[in-house]
C-alpha cells in the first residue's frame, strides 16, 4: 500500500475538475496534429461518421470499463487489478500499461517538444517569405538536428514533471481547469478566422459531406485505432484518474461527457484547419507534415497569419501538455504506490527513464535512423508497440475484466453508485463492454498485426 496509508488519498475536489483533467487526457496531439490529417486521407466526413460511431460503441465502453476499474480498486493501473483480483495474473495487464506510458511519451513528448519550437518561430517570425519547399526543409532540418529537439523536449517534460509533483488536485486538476477553457478559447478564435477566408466553404463541406467512395477496410482500421489512441484508452490512464474520482460521482456520465469533449474538439481543430486549407488552394492529405509545414505555409499568407501562428501552436503545446500529464501520472502513481516511493521520487525516476527513451526517439529522426528493431528505427518500433499492440490488448483484456470477471453485481454497484442513481444506460453499457466492445477490439487488432486482412 501507499507510504502515506494513513492520509486520505489524493482525489479530483470537483466535477469540473474531473472533467477537464480526464478530456486534458484525451484531448491532445491525437485530436489536432492526427485527426485532421487522418480524416483528410480518409474521405473527410466518412471518416468522421465511422469515427463517432467507433467513439459512440466502443470508445464509451472502454472508459467506462477503466473508470469502474479505477474507483472500485482505489489504486494506480497496477494495484486497482491487483485490489480487485488478488492473486490473479489481471495486474499484467496494468504492467504493459506502465511499459506503453513510457513508450508513448517517448515519441508524443518529442512531438510536444516540436510545438515550442513551432512557437519559438512564431515568435520570430520564422515562417515569413518561406516557400512550401523552404517550410518542408525547415521541418526535416529541424527534426533530424540531433541536438535541438532533445532540448525541446527535455523542457517540455520538466514542465510536464512540475505539474504532476505538485499533485492531483493541486497540480493536474489545477492546471487542466485552467489550461483545458483556454484551449477551447483559442481553438474557437481559430475557427472563426479560418471560416471567414475566401473560399472557406469547400473546407467545411470537405469535413461534413461523407464521401463513403475513400472508405476501405484501412479506414476503419484508423477510425478505431484513432479513438482508442484519442480517449486515451487500453493502458491504464482512465484507471488512474478513475481512481481519483469520488464516489458520489456518476461514472456513465463522466465517460460520456469526456467523450464527446474530446470528439468536439477533434471536429473544432478540423474546421479551425480545413477551411484555411482549401482557402488557399492546398491539397488536404498531407498526412503528418499538415500540421507543422502546411499550416506555417498557410499563416504567413493569411491576414493576421502572425499571432494565428502563435496562437495555433500555443494551442497545440496545451493540447500536448495535459496528455503528458496523464500519461507520467499512470507512472508515478504506480511507482509511489506500490513501489513506496515519495511522489518527487517517484516523478524523478519516471522522467528519467522517459528522457532516455525520448532521446533515442528524436535522435531515430536523424543520426541513429539507420538502427532497426524489427525492420523499424526506434521512434516507429515505440510507436508500432505500444499504439498498435498494447493498446488494443490492454483495451480487450480491461473490457474482458469488467464483462466477465469483476462480477455483474459488483460493476452495477460501482455504476449506479450502490443505487443512488438511476443510470438508465447502465444495461446497454453492459452489452456492449461484454459484447460489442471485445469482438470489435479483437477482429481490428488481428487485422493490425497482420493475422486477418480486411484492407
Ligand atoms: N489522448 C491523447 C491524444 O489524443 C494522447 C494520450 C494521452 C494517450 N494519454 C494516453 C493515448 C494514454 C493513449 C493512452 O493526443
Amino acid at each position: 500500500m501507499a507510504v502515506n496509508s494513513n492520509q486520505p488519498r489524493d482525489s479530483f475536489g470537483s466535477k469540473f475538475g474531473i472533467i477537464a483533467a480526464a478530456a486534458g487526457s484525451a484531448v491532445g496531439l491525437g485530436n489536432i496534429w492526427k485527426f485532421p490529417y487522418e480524416a483528410g486521407v480518409n474521405g473527410g466526413g466518412a471518416f468522421l461518421f465511422i469515427y463517432l460511431i467507433f467513439v459512440l460503441l466502443i470508445g464509451v465502453s472502454v472508459m467506462v470499463a477503466e473508470l469502474t476499474i479505477g474507483r472500485a480498486g482505489q489504486r494506480n493501473a497496477i494495484g486497482s487489478f491487483k485490489a480487485l483480483a488478488p492473486g490473479k495474473p489481471w495486474f499484467l495487464v496494468g504492467m504493459m500499461g506502465i511499459a506503453a506510458a513510457f513508450m508513448i511519451f517517448a515519441f508524443y513528448g518529442a512531438v510536444a517538444g516540436w510545438t515550442l519550437e513551432y512557437i519559438y518561430q512564431s515568435i520570430r517570425n520564422g515562417f515569413a517569405g518561406k516557400s512550401p519547399e523552404d517550410l518542408s526543409q525547415m521541418f526535416t532540418e529541424f527534426t533530424t538536428n540531433p541536438a535541438r529537439p532533445i532540448m525541446w523536449q527535455t523542457l517540455f517534460l520538466i514542465m510536464t514533471a512540475g505539474v504532476v509533483i505538485a499533485g492531483v488536485q493541486k497540480g493536474i486538476e489545477k492546471y487542466s481547469k485552467i489550461l483545458m477553457p483556454l484551449l477551447l478559447l483559442i481553438i474557437l478564435v481559430l475557427i472563426v478566422r479560418s471560416v471567414t477566408l475566401p473560399g472557406a466553404r469547400e473546407g467545411i463541406n470537405f469535413l461534413f459531406k461523407p464521401d463513403f467512395s475513400k472508405v476501405t477496410g484501412h479506414t476503419i482500421i484508423s477510425a478505431l485505432g484513432q479513438a482508442f489512441f484519442s480517449l486515451s484508452l487500453g493502458m491504464g490512464t482512465i484507471i488512474t484518474y478513475g481512481s481519483y474520482i469520488k464516489k458520489k460521482e456518476n461514472l456513465l456520465n463522466t465517460a460520456v461527457q469526456v467523450s464527446l469533449a474530446d470528439t468536439l474538439i477533434a471536429v473544432l481543430a478540423g474546421l479551425a484547419i480545413f477551411p484555411a486549407v482549401f482557402a488557399f488552394g492546398i491539397n488536404p492529405s498531407e498526412g503528418p507534415g499538415l500540421v507543422f509545414i502546411t499550416l506555417p505555409n498557410i499563416f504567413q499568407q493569411m491576414p493576421g497569419g502572425y499571432v494565428f501562428s502563435l496562437m495555433f501552436f500555443i494551442l497545440l503545446g496545451i493540447a500536448a501538455l495535459t496528455s503528458t500529464i496523464s500519461l507520467l501520472e499512470v507512472i508515478v502513481a504506480y511507482f509511489s504506490e506500490e513501489l513506496k516511493m515519495s511522489r518527487k521520487r517517484a516523478t524523478l525516476l519516471a522522467a528519467s527513464g522517459i528522457l532516455f527513451l525520448g532521446i533515442l526517439c528524436s535522435l531515430s529522426q536523424g543520426p541513429i535512423a539507420g538502427f532497426k528493431i524489427f525492420g523499424l528505427n526506434i521512434w516507429d518500433f515505440l510507436d508500432f508497440t505500444s499504439t498498435k499492440i498494447i493498446l488494443p490488448l490492454g483495451g480487450l483484456f480491461i473490457v474482458i475484466f469488467v464483462g466477465f470477471v469483476l462480477g455483474r453485481k459488483r460493476v452495477t454497484e460501482e455504476l449506479n453508485n450502490e443505487g443512488t442513481l438511476k443510470a438508465r444506460l447502465l444495461p446497454v453499457v453492459m452489452f456492449l463492454i461484454r459484447f460489442v466492445a471485445p469482438i470489435a477490439i479483437a477482429l481490428v487488432f488481428l487485422n493490425m498485426i497482420g493475422i486477418l486482412k480486411i484492407t
